[in-house]
């Protein structure tokens, strides 16, 4: 497979619905129907893809109060990602790498700097028009898969589809799809414990696709797994990430996985260079 090239620029739907030229606490929230496809899409002609790069930070800064005193955690973390890059964030344990990501995915809020994801001032957004922006926008995968136990593979995939309000014939449809282009079609109703490493994480991967969003981002997708499985994964995300062009952030420890990016950005001590 070819991933060495930058996959910049590459057109896609646009994340959430809605018009990037209006402020954002002034835009409404999309219809769930229209993001459930699998299948890469067209925009439709109402929506246009937001001028500038899919993700913009600058001087991002996040503290938290430990023991009354503030630990300052992320002092400046600037990047841009385009439509369909994919980007590694390398540091040492510690250095921020997961804060950098919560924020990113709009898990948490920074106490300060710039941070503007598809076209919305993120900062300046609601809870709940965030939550959506989140949940239709980004894909997450995590080291240790985070699936619901006791619930099949096709319920766990269906997750953000639940929240994004997609009919339950229409998420059976697609989760069964998304596991079936991992091959899982064979694992569809097996949960989680009956699973292996490699495979929980295919249907995290599945999981991060149910909504095609425009960034996925993996923090130590293969951390847990051995170096064949951890290879086969990183095969599965990219491809499917590029074949949707979607980017995709990957914080990893791995060299191998970073040599799979267009382009590494390393973090120290909540600092981004
Ligand atoms: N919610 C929190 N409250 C207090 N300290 C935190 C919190 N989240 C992260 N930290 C601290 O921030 C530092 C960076 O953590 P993290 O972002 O998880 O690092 P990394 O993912 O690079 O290993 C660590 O010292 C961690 O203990
Ligand atoms: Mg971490």
């Amino acid at each position: 497979m070819a991933f060495h090239s930058p996959r910049a620029a590459r057109v896609r739907p646009h994340a959430a619905d809605v018009t990037p030229t209006e402020p954002a606490e002034a835009m409404e929230p999309g219809a769930p129907e229209g993001v459930a496809e699998a299948a890469p899409r067209r925009a439709p002609a109402h929506r246009r893809t937001p001028d500038g790069p899919l993700l913009r930070i600058r001087g991002l800064r996040r503290s938290f109060m430990v023991s009354g005193e503030p630990l300052h955690v992320l002092h400046d973390c600037s990047m841009d990602v385009e439509r369909g890059e994919v980007v590694a964030i390398v540091g040492q344990s510690g250095s921020g790498k997961s804060t950098l990501l919560n924020l990113l995915g709009l898990l948490d809020t920074a106490d300060g700097g710039e941070h503007v994801f598809d076209g919305v001032d993120v900062t300046r957004l609601r809870e709940g028009r965030r939550a959506r922006l989140r949940n239709h926008g980004i894909g997450f995968v995590f080291q240790q898969f985070h699936l619901l136990e006791r619930r099949s593979a096709l319920a766990n995939v269906g997750v953000p589809m639940v929240l994004g309000g997609v009919p339950l014939i229409r998420r059976r449809a697609v989760a069964r799809e998304l596991l079936t282009s991992l091959g899982l079609g064979h694992r569809l109703h097996s949960q989680p414990h009956q699973l292996s490493g490699g495979e929980q994480q295919r249907v995290a991967l599945a999981r991060a696709l149910s909504l095609n969003p425009a960034l996925i981002l993996a923090d130590e997708p293969t951390g847990a797994l051995d170096a064949a499985t951890s290879e086969m994964i990183m095969d599965q995300l990219l491809e499917q990430a590029q074949h949707r062009g979607a980017a995709v952030i990957v914080v990893t420890h791995e060299p191998n996985v970073a040599a799979r990016a267009d382009r590494t950005i390393h973090i120290a001590e909540g600092r981004t260079y």
